[in-house]
């Protein structure tokens, strides 16, 4: 129970990780705000955690006034707010060549202006209850994959907005601001878009070991359970802080270039 009582505004929960982060924050005794764009998927989650446990948006969080609406459902619903979960997010690959200026601009909006939207639109709460932040990132954000650049670009930029914030509202108003950077994690939207990047069905079952040194990519529960100790009070004051979590350090790697992970012809 280390979220007695806490309410918390999950965006994307409707599915992936933010689901897996909404379960577990109920698990330990939150109220949760459950969000996406998938209606159906959304009541099911709902549904299964309780209605006294979990309230419902269905909203584009881009549209006017989507953030506040969200803000207002917490406090009418549950009485206040505690913390913000910025998971929501656009996944879509493109490179230089296939990424225009229109869809670079929808991608920040989605990935970087909604979650400084939320934060802004929240943080009269949060003050109020020296709440706290989490903004679901990815490694990408380091540089990133070729066909994932507008996505990695987002996500950089919102490292840079955690830090800036984590800073700031941490003196100012008490309120914490962290990150989360996962690296690859099977969700179901995650196994299909790598079948439409050309991957087999089951591409997640044989994973070449430089990628996947457990024999398998990261669960959504095993970020869940990193999310849970920065939004509870067992990391104290610590904000501004970016958590990279894979199974291989992200920073500076520099993987064998030998027959281990370079494929070499049978002799
Ligand atoms: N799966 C991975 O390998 C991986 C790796 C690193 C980071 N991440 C990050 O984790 C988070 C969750 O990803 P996931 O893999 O669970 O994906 P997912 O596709 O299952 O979830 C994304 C959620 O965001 C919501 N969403 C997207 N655009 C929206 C919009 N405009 N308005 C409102 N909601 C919107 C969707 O409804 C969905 O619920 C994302 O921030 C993603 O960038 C995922």
């Amino acid at each position: 129970m280390r979220l007695e009582n806490q309410v918390i505004i999950v965006t994307g929960s409707c599915t992936g990780i933010g689901k897996a982060i909404a379960e577990r924050c109920v698990a330990e005794g939150a109220h949760v705000v459950i969000h996406g764009l998938e209606k159906e998927l959304g009541e099911k989650v709902v549904a299964d955690l309780g209605k006294d446990k979990a309230a419902l948006h269905i909203e584009d969080l881009t549209a006017d006034g989507a953030p506040q609406r969200l803000v207002d459902i917490a406090v009418k619903t549950f009485g206040k707010l505690d913390a913000v979960v910025n998971n929501a997010a656009m996944i879509t690959a493109s490179n230089i060549h296939t990424t225009d200026l229109a869809f670079f601009r929808k991608m920040l909006e989605v990935n970087t202006l909604a979650p400084f939207a939320l934060i802004k639109a929240a943080l009269p709460e949060l003050r109020k209850t020296h709440g706290a932040v989490l903004n679901i990132g990815s490694v990408n954000a380091w540089s990133g994959e070729p066909n994932l650049f507008p996505y990695s670009v987002s996500k950089g930029a919102l490292m840079t907005l955690t830090r800036n914030l984590g800073d700031t509202l941490m003196r100012e108003d008490g309120v914490r601001v962290n990150q989360i950077n996962p690296g690859w994690v099977l969700t179901e939207n995650e196994a299909q878009r790598k079948r439409e990047h050309g991957l087999a069905d089951d591409w997640y079952k044989d994973l070449p070991n430089v990628y996947a040194p457990a024999g398998r990519i990261l669960w959504p529960r095993e970020i869940a359970a990193a999310a849970v100790y920065f939004l509870s009070a067992e990391s104290g004051p610590f904000s501004g802080q970016v958590l990279d979590i894979e199974q291989h350090p992200f920073i500076g790697r520099n993987p064998p270039k030998d027959a281990t992970t370079i494929p070499t012809p049978a002799k």
